[in-house]
């Protein structure tokens, strides 16, 4: 699958944002080694802090469902309604990564029009992971 059609399932995802709080919808897909999409949108919570982005949304879906290997994922955000623009991971989203996806991993950030590709170590670089605990 190219970075254009999963970045493409990525801004179809945002319908599925639940974000009655910030109104920024976020989508994100998920490619598996295997050729798998699992896709995922921001669930917001009137706590706040309960409140899980797009990306974690979409491992979660993938990790629970038994999948380990994953090739990319793209990512896409902006006000509902609006175009979708360059959204990078938050922290939180970049460690979960770290769990599961080796250096290579890539990150697609796009808008309808412009993609830019990082590496999991480029946007994470020296991170505790499960290495470390060996
Ligand atoms: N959000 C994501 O879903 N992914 C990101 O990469 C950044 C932020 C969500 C969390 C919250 O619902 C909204 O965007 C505003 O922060």
């Amino acid at each position: 699958m190219t970075n254009k059609e999963l970045l493409q399932k990525a801004i179809e995802s945002r319908k599925d944002s639940y974000s009655p709080y910030s109104n920024f919808c976020v989508g994100a897909a998920l490619l598996t080694c295997d050729g798998k999409v699992y896709t995922g949108a921001n669930i917001e919570n009137a706590a706040y802090t309960p409140t899980i982005c797009a990306e974690r949304v979409a491992f979660f879906k993938a990790v629970n469902n038994g999948e380990r290997n994953f090739s990319k994922i793209a990512i896409t955000g902006g006000k509902a309604g609006e175009p979708a623009g360059f959204c990078a991971p938050c922290g939180v989203c970049r460690q979960v990564m770290a769990e599961f996806c080796k250096d290579d991993f890539e990150i697609i950030l796009g808008t309808p029009d412009d993609i830019k590709v990082y590496t999991l170590k480029e946007i994470l670089p020296d991170y505790f992971g499960p290495n470390n605990l060996n």
